[in-house]
């Protein structure tokens, strides 16, 4: 999707904001609104009430973004050994930390139980490498078609997450036996789901299950919600859900609270005509990978004035073909300097930054009451390759 600037996203900061962060803290730079982290947070909590909420940090785990959510209340879905660092920097611990991942460590093992954290079981065998007396959910893959790109559908029964539903009160059962506490079932199909019925489909797989597990503690319905999800019907579906086996529900959000609040504003470097018509910027894959990866479409738009439109593809510095952040959009005549607004970025952006090319991963800063906030500094070529110094 392409918008044109007279479309500007409502939830994204006014361009004199961005004008103005862009002149402080140089471009590339990823911006977050406060006020739409808030909103987002707000919304979820108004449409899923009483359940906890436990924020999948993988969508953007920088720590003052950890802070704020901490505060708020929030739990964390911590997917690694440096994930679950970040959850005890903040101060997170116990019932708000779950430790998650197809193949964990010896070191995510332990530091999880270090903080007392839920672990989410993948597979049987994790049954004995839990650490002693752990609290664990059973993910459970209700082998489904899923509404979403191949790299992001993790209910399909191809995929490599979870236990098969004929699997799964078996393993409940070897997590009692093994003195664990069973807490219940968890499923995250996906994400950027498209269709809310896969969701319906998912929980109905999971609610047949009842009569082999007996009451539970816990429903983890997971997150994949789309931006413009239905999330009051998915919270019905799952509170239902939950119901069936008398559970307590949980939920594991990770784009919907961070991504429209999120913007990379990158400058355009110059314009060249092959094919094509190239808007050439200084942001690229190494900022944000999605569109290369996953041919995900984010809004764009121009900050900048101008009468004659013409369609653009927007094209990063580095010496790949696919490194595009947007097809076919339509902007005013560009010219070297002009901002350029990539909305819908603030989940999995600047967290699958990458040094690749020896690039500085950018900075980003939060927009909140009216300031600016440094969130992290950009990097310098010396601290990409500071871990390289090892004598010699
Ligand atoms: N829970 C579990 C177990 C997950 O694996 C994930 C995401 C989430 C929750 C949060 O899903 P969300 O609400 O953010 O859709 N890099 C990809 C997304 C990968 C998501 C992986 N798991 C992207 O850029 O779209």
């Amino acid at each position: 999707m392409s918008l044109s600037p007279t479309e500007f996203p409502q939830h994204a900061p006014a361009p004199e904001h961005l004008h103005r962060a862009a002149a402080q803290y140089g471009t590339p730079l990823y911006l977050y609104d406060a006020a739409e982290l808030d909103a987002a947070l707000e919304r979820v909590r108004f449409a899923f009430g009483a359940a906890r909420v436990y924020y999948a940090m993988k969508a953007n785990p920088n720590l003052t973004l950890l802070r704020r959510l901490h505060a708020a209340g929030v739990g964390f879905e911590c997917v690694s050994a440096g994930e679950i660092a970040r959850a005890e920097r903040v101060g997170a611990g116990g019932e708000n930390v779950l430790v998650n991942g197809p193949a964990k460590s010896e070191a995510e093992y332990a530091a999880g139980a270090r903080l007392g954290g839920t672990f989410i079981v993948d597979r049987a065998e994790e049954v004995d490498l839990l650490p002693p007396h752990s609290r664990a959910l059973v993910r459970v893959n209700p082998a489904l078609e899923i509404s979403t790109h191949d790299h992001l559908a993790t209910g399909a029964a191809n995929s490599k997450f979870g236990v098969t539903l004929a699997q799964a009160p078996a393993v409940l059962q070897a997590l009692r036996d093994a003195g664990h506490t069973a807490l219940g079932l968890h499923v995250h199909i996906g994400s950027a789901i498209r269709n809310a019925q896969d969701f319906t489909a998912a929980f109905a797989r999971l609610a047949d299950l009842r009569p082999h597990t007996g009451p539970l503690a816990v429903l983890d319905a997971g997150g994949g919600w789309g931006l413009n999800a239905d999330l009051p019907g998915i919270a019905r579906e799952a509170w239902a859900v939950a119901g069936v086996f008398g559970a307590e529900l949980w939920v594991e959000p990770g784009r919907y609270l961070t991504a429209q609040a999120g913007t990379l504003l990158t400058r355009v470097v110059g314009t060249k005509r092959t094919g094509r018509n190239f808007v050439l910027v200084d942001a690229g894959m190494t900022e944000l990978l999605r569109p290369m990866l996953y041919g995900a479409a984010h809004p764009v738009s121009a900050l900048w004035e101008g009468s004659e439109n013409a369609v653009w593809d927007v094209a990063g510095p580095a010496c790949e073909s696919g490194d595009l952040l947007a097809r076919d959009v339509t902007l005013p005549t560009p010219k070297r300097g002009d901002l350029l607004a990539i909305h819908e970025a603030g989940a999995y952006g600047a967290g699958m930054s990458s040094n690749y090319l020896t690039r500085s991963r950018p900075a980003e800063v939060l927009w909140e009451g009216g300031e600016l906030k440094l969130m992290r500094r950009r990097e310098t070529p010396e601290e990409v390759w500071a871990a390289e110094e090892v004598g010699s």
